[in-house]
């Protein structure tokens, strides 16, 4: 029976400790927890503390258990190397039983980190769930990053492994993943006692006696391990984010609150049941990766696939709509950007035509803002409800969202809807007051969130605290901007910070502009997002020179183009950069990045009060302008 959204948002909000204790029910429990919450130590929160369980438990085991052995669990379709193949969840749990025998046998205990370097092969999925099996943590590395930003992770979860393939597969071009991990493991300095290679045939990776075992082999010897029962605190996975600076924020998320949200969430955002064909076209190496590819539809006993392509090009535009198709998928979920690239290269849906749809009921939009324009030919194309929902890794799911699986809310374009049970987001002025419906402030969610956000950041709680809970006491500070509307509708419209979305990929700009100041001959630089047809926003960086620098202008911007591929990795897309004579900044000394933007996007904009010398402003016009902006804006 349908039910009513007002009701259980209500619900959630006036007893979250019956609410998530109701759900937690869905879980698969060694021990069910007597208490719920304890949040005797905000912001550390503990969900279900004294609970006991196994992620992988409730991922495959329990279905095995419970009659869903033949069903497929996860299906891998990669048309870039031309494979489909089908594991049942019996198959999937005889292959994760015997992979976490391997990391057993190579020494990983409960409580262990464990990296996780590979593209979208289903073998990344197993290592997950094999760790989850065993008690290790596991931290997934995107591979678009590069050498660099996988040391800074190695060092600071001390990873006693990493498990890597051998190569990535990228329209028109292999990455090579295993010379990134050596020079990785070169760079940092905790080494990892072992790697795992997963070696692909596309590019074979040169291994390291001693140090580097091939997964096949391991495989081919291992016996199979049992689940090992964890508190519902002990951590999951560890997932790195962009923040300011260079320095990413290490989520922590725990085992029970994951399996509780991400269960709950499948069926009453999502609406997906279990023996439903699920899919997120994103990637291991992101959150919706590590909560709708893996772990959310296998604890809720659905299908999920597990896609290497890309919407277009890998080969047409009609890729996505021929896995619906061909699979059965119910529900789909992607962000807006990739939409924005089948739409550009197939404006009338003409692929669309030739396939049968008709399993399919509804598509999420998530990862960036989502224009109206894009929405608007996204639901006309499909013909099935288009949801555009919002949140963050720290969440670890959806805070905002029209829930499918509860009452399906009318549509307001341009906003995802009204909060999910569970988040209490309230919109707050620069002293902490609440504003009134309409005026946009700093979006925040008063304490307590629920089950599945963050518990802290690896090894910092410190940092998790100042950096999200001391702006605004008794609140989570989400970093994004928007107002709520007078039926309680959500809109989100920009950070507050310097994290920029560029092709539903989050990056900071904090981190590129250190890459740009070790350039020896920057002396001052600053990058901001601008607007971007295609990726929704992209970075474009200013360098001012040191005095007597006499190279051309177009050398040393070429040189920091590639200096940020080396560093942070060719998913920064950084490749506009100009030469200014100075940086325009207040009189304090604060970069006007902002105004900037706002001059690149061709937004209105005011000259600020406080600017120390105006002219700066017009170079950064004249700055632009030589790299087509504002004029390119949209091209
Ligand atoms: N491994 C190695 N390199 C990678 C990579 C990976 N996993 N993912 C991306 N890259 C590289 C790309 O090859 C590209 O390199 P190039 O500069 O040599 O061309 C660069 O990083 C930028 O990639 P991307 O931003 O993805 O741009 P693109 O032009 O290749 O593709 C889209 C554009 C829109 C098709 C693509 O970004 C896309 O599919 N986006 C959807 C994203 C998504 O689903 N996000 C999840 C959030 S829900
Ligand atoms: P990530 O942590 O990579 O999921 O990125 C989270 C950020 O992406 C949010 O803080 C927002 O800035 C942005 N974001 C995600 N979903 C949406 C959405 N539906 N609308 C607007 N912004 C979004």
């Amino acid at each position: 029976m349908a039910e009513n959204y007002d009701e259980v948002y209500l619900a959630s909000q006036e007893n979250p400790r019956a609410f998530w204790g109701e759900a937690a029910k869905l879980a698969h429990w060694y021990k069910a927890p007597s208490t719920i919450l304890d949040d005797a130590n905000p912001p550390f929160l503990q969900w279900f503390p004294d609970g006991e369980t196994n992620a992988c438990y409730n991922a495959l085991d329990r279905h095995v258990a419970d009659g869903r052995g033949e069903q497929d669990a996860l299906i891998y379709d990669s048309p870039v190397t031309g494979t489909k193949l089908r594991f049942s969840y019996h198959e999937l749990l005889k292959r994760v039983s015997i992979f976490a025998g391997a990391l057993r046998s190579e020494g990983i205990a409960k409580g262990d980190r464990v990296i996780i370097y590979m593209p979208m092969v289903p073998e990344a999925a197993i290592a997950m769930l094999a760790c989850a099996r065993i008690g290790a943590v596991h931290s997934v590395v995107f591979g678009g990053f590069a050498a660099n930003e996988l040391a800074v992770r190695i060092d600071d979860i001390e990873a006693k492994m990493v498990i890597a393939a051998s190569c990535g597969i990228e329209p028109g071009r292999l990455v090579p993943y295993k010379p990134l991990l050596d020079e990785a493991i070169e760079l940092a300095n905790n080494k990892p006692q072992t790697c795992i290679v997963l070696q692909r045939e596309q590019s074979r990776g040169e291994m390291q006696p001693g140090r580097d075992k091939c997964w096949h082999e391991l495989e081919t010897v291992a016996n199979p391990v049992d689940c090992v029962p964890m508190l519902s605190t002990d951590p999951l996975y560890v997932l790195y984010t962009s923040g300011t600076t260079g320095e990413p924020k290490g989520v922590v998320r725990d085992v029970g609150g994951s399996i509780v949200s991400l269960n709950w969430s499948m069926q009453k955002v999502y609406g997906v049941a279990p023996g439903d064909v699920f899919w997120a076209a994103s990637d291991v190496g992101w959150v919706v990766g590590h909560s709708y590819i893996v772990y959310g539809p296998l604890f809720n006993g659905a299908t999920t696939i597990l896609f290497e392509g890309k919407p277009v090009g890998t080969p047409d535009p009609g890729t996505y709509w021929r896995i619906i198709a061909e699979y059965g998928v119910k529900v789909f979920f992607t962000a807006p950007t990739a939409f924005r690239a089948i739409k550009k290269e197939d404006p009338k849906g003409e692929y669309l035509s030739k396939y049968d749809l008709s399993k399919f009921e509804s598509l999420f939009l998530a990862g960036e803002r989502c224009d109206p324009d894009t929405l608007s030919w996204a639901m006309e194309q499909l013909q099935v409800p288009v949801i555009d929902h919002w949140w963050q890794t720290e969440l670890g799911w959806p805070a905002c969202a029209n829930c499918r699986g509860i009452e399906l809310l009318p549509v307001v374009p341009g906003s995802p809807t009204k909060p999910v049970p569970g988040f209490d987001i309230r919109v707050l002025d620069d002293q902490g007051e609440e504003v009134v419906a309409g005026e946009i402030g700093a979006l925040a969610i008063k304490l307590p969130l629920p089950p599945g956000s963050f518990t802290t950041l690896w090894g910092n709680d410190e940092r998790f605290v100042s950096s999200y809970f001391k702006t605004f006491p008794g609140y989570y500070e989400t970093g994004d901007a928007g107002f709520i509307d007078e039926n309680g509708y959500v809109f989100v419209m920009a950070r507050t910070d310097d994290v920029i979305n560029v092709a539903g990929h989050r990056l900071s700009t904090g981190a590129m502009e250190e890459v740009l100041a070790a350039h020896p001959d920057v002396a001052e630089c600053a990058v901001v997002g601008v607007a971007d047809a295609m990726k929704g926003q992209v970075p474009l960086g200013f360098v001012v020179l040191n005095d007597g620098v006499e190279r051309a202008d177009a050398d040393i911007c070429a040189e920091v183009v590639q200096l940020v591929r080396e560093k942070i990795g060719p998913v920064a897309a950084f490749r506009l950069c100009g030469v200014v004579k100075r940086l325009p900044k207040t009189r304090s000394g604060k970069i006007l990045r902002a105004t900037m933007r706002k001059i690149a996007d061709a937004e209105a904009w005011k000259m600020p009060a406080t600017i120390d010398d105006p002219i700066t402003l017009d170079e950064i016009g004249e700055a632009l302008g030589a790299l087509g902006y504002p004029a390119k804006l949209g091209g």
